[in-house]
């Protein structure tokens, strides 16, 4: 996302002290208002109820401006990407046929298998008695899942992953690019479309969701081997840094709060609800930007077509006028109608995959580990938007 100044209160995404604790900022912004001038061209809104009614509005599109792109990003081939601009009209089919691919069998047999994957990691830094909660298990884990649900064959997992990683860290926030991080980027992104569209002609795993993507069919039509490679990628860069962000931000939090963790491990019947909560308090993806197609009224604001909206998820999460006590971690809370997938036409489309990624995660730490402890200061990642941890060393106790 590019730089975003509010007039009424400072609020700049590349301010470390914001990245480090936004939440503060995000209380004066509902004071404040309802809706508060960005920069030229942009409109911030804070409170939950104007994001939960812009997300699920049809008069605003997800697809920005292309220009708005090439102005932050500057790399054509990327900023392409981005815009969906490949896609062109062709975008919701896109979309439609991921949403048809993504069957509730495929994400019940993936589910199945979490754990497994979850233990696969925690064998080498049980025995060792500490590990890096982010390298060691947020960061593989997700891209293990994402493998599996596209169909990558095991043994070709680790030449793809540092190029999904390459691309989805430079979409994270493009406020924060070196030339050379964009370089990098348009790469990873030419090195992926090669590698996909190979694996679908060579028949990925069957029932995958890249196959399933071949043959799904939207409004009586199908896609191109161009458009199903390009939604794969956005698979990537959507189910990584995310999940990414669930697990680690949401590790910190139960280690700061050892009363909670205590009452999780007395009461598993809670991890659904610790879940829920740990995508509420710290929301992974913190900012979504809309564009509307017609002049729309917010709360008593025109906002024209072209313009960006930022809708604050991060700050809904954490508006009293929702929520109880919402800076208070509760594991148990019920209900918790946090806005961290989206809502409307847009919602997050692996929302019940990742709930069972953090489910299975939490499992299997309970089960796991008898106690951990921080080893070292975690380490935020100095980004605003995909809110997540760069390092989280932690000490081990086997179960
Ligand atoms: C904790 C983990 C996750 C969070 C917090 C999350 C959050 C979101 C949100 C907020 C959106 C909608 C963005 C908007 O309205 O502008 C979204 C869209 C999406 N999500 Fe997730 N997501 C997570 C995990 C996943 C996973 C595991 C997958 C797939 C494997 C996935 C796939 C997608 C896709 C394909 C979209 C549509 C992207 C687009 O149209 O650009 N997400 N996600």
């Amino acid at each position: 996302m590019t730089v975003v100044r509010s007039s009424e209160v400072a609020f700049d995404v590349r301010d470390p002290a914001l990245v480090d604790d936004p939440f503060p900022t995000y209380a004066a912004m509902r004071e404040a208002g309802p809706i508060l001038r960005g920069g030229p061209g942009q409109w911030i809104v804070p409170r939950y109820q104007e994001v939960s009614a812009l997300l699920k509005d049809q008069r605003l599109t997800k697809t920005l401006p292309e220009a708005y792109y090439r102005y932050t990003v500057g790399n054509e081939e990327l900023s392409a990407f981005l815009s969906g601009q490949n896609l062109g009209q062709r975008n919701r089919l896109a979309s439609k046929v991921l949403v048809g691919s993504f069957s509730p069998g495929l994400v019940k047999r993936l589910g199945s298998h979490m754990t497994s994957l979850v233990d696969d990691l925690l064998d080498a830094p049980l025995a060792k008695g500490e590990m890096d909660i982010v390298t060691d298990l947020a960061l593989p884990f997700p891209l293990m899942v994402i493998c599996e649900l596209l169909g990558v064959p095991a043994q070709e997992r680790e030449v793809l992953w540092p190029h999904a990683a390459t691309l989805v860290r430079a979409f994270s926030d493009v406020a924060f690019l070196s030339d050379k991080d964009v370089d990098d980027a348009a790469a990873a992104l030419r090195w992926l479309r090669e590698y996909l569209t190979d694996l679908l002609k060579r028949g990925p795993e069957p029932d995958s969701l890249l196959s399933r993507m071949a043959t799904t069919e939207a409004d009586g039509e199908k896609l191109t081997p161009p458009e199903i490679v390009d939604n794969a990628i956005t698979v990537f860069y959507a189910g990584f840094e995310t999940s990414m962000g669930m697990v680690s931000n949401g590790i910190v939090q139960l280690m700061s709060e050892p009363a909670q963790l205590a009452r999780l491990r007395a009461d598993r019947t809670l991890i659904a609800s610790t879940v829920e909560e740990m995508l509420r308090f710290e929301a992974p993806i913190q900012v979504t930007m809309r564009s509307p197609l017609e002049s729309i009224d917010v709360a008593g604001q025109t906002v024209r077509p072209g313009r960006v909206l930022f809708l604050l998820v991060g700050s809904a999460n954490r508006d009293s006028e929702r929520f109880a006590d919402p800076d208070h971690f509760d594991i148990g809370r019920d209900p918790n109608p946090h806005l961290s997938f989206g809502a409307g036409s847009y919602k997050c489309v692996g929302a019940a995959l990742a709930r069972a990624e953090g489910a299975a995660v939490l499992d299997r730490l309970l089960a796991r580990v008898a106690d951990f402890e921080p080893a070292a200061a975690p380490q935020r990642r100095p980004r605003f938007n995909f809110r997540t941890y760069e390092r989280v060393p932690v000490r081990l106790t086997p179960a």
